[in-house]
């Protein structure tokens, strides 16, 4: 009898949050302020990570920058600054878990505590896994998934005391659905899906119901990380813009939806992937020339990392 209860009540649960979810399809919720929140973008030297800094400035939020490109981070403090914007930016290989541990110490003492943490930082090889040197491989699963769980690490525990905060982490669809060429970078953003969902359930089931997670995962944005690259039949699956997407990102963060894939075709495609047969699969990512995307790459220029410091 208790097992009949059990389910019912479960079922009457699951059809609660279905209508929250389909009523917040059509009404999305309101957007939560951020006015003096301390936020702290990852890779914010370039890209969606300025324009997220940005975004945040916009909005009132003092804004920490982290990047390893230095230049960049200047760059983007010219841009805040140029709005009247509260900016700090500290230069930090966030692969490395000492460094990221000084630099948090840093941030504490200079800013305060971090109650938006948007691990955003990310690298790409774009070659086939025998092509990868180990060292290559290594820098990918570090600045693109240990660095998250690095940075979550040292924010977490003060979001928790408060039982307010936000941990938003930037997957990739390639990390839904695999992309040849990108074995690496697929497997790290895979592993970006796992923490985050699995952040999420462990922060449900302790309640800490004041700390939100979010994972963002958008197929290929324009911004020059996957410069040569192009998808075929772009009306079906369209290459991104980086500022409707970025806007897409904080219309997420903002209203603390725990995930957000880009386009929306993206979603189809992960459902696909798992009620389909391999061989079905195969023939999807042919059809799309998604097995060729990465052949034109023409790769970032690396950039060097530049030693630990910090600027206001
Ligand atoms: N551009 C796309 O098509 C696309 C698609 C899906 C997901 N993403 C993800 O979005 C995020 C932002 O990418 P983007 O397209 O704006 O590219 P981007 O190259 O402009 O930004 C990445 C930033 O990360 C910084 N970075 C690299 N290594 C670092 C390290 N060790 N420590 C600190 N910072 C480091 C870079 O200097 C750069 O500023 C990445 O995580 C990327 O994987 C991008």
């Amino acid at each position: 009898m208790e097992f009949i209860i059990d389910i019912l009540v479960l079922l009457k649960n699951i059809t609660v949050a279905f209508l929250v979810s389909w009523i917040h399809f059509f009404v999305p919720p309101r957007r939560k302020c951020v006015r003096g929140e301390i936020v702290l973008v990852t890779g914010a030297a370039s890209g969606m990570g300025c324009d997220m800094i940005l975004e945040f400035s916009k909005l009132g939020a003092i804004t920490v920058a982290w990047d390893v490109n230095s230049q960049g981070l200047e760059e983007t403090k010219q841009l805040v600054t140029a709005i009247g914007g509260k900016y700090y930016s500290f230069v930090c290989d966030v692969s490395d878990r000492e460094q990221v541990k000084k630099v948090a110490d840093q941030v504490r003492s200079q800013v305060g505590d971090v109650s938006i943490l948007v691990n955003n930082a990310g690298v790409v090889a774009g070659k086939k896994l025998l092509e990868l040197t180990d060292e290559e491989i290594e820098r990918t699963m570090g600045v693109n998934l240990m660095a998250q769980i690095w940075t979550t690490k040292e924010f977490l525990p003060s979001m928790l005391e408060n039982n307010h905060g936000h941990i938003v982490n930037m997957g990739s669809s390639a990390g839904l659905v695999g992309l040849s060429h990108l074995v690496d970078y697929s497997t790290s953003k895979f592993g970006v899906t796992g923490f985050t969902q699995t952040l999420n359930y462990e922060l449900h089931f302790s309640g800490h119901d004041g700390v939100a997670t979010t994972l963002i995962c958008p197929s290929f944005v324009k911004t020059g990380m996957f410069a040569g690259c192009k998808m075929e039949y772009p009306l079906i699956l369209p290459d991104l813009e980086q500022r409707p997407t970025v806007e897409c990102i904080m219309q997420a963060i903002l209203t603390n939806q725990t995930e957000i894939y880009l386009p929306r075709m993206v979603y189809t495609m992960v459902s696909l992937k798992h009620v389909i047969p391999v061989a079905a699969m195969h023939e999807i990512i042919q059809f799309f020339r998604a097995h060729k995307f990465m052949e034109p790459f023409l790769g970032r220029t690396s950039i060097k990392d530049s030693p630990v410091n910090t600027e206001e």
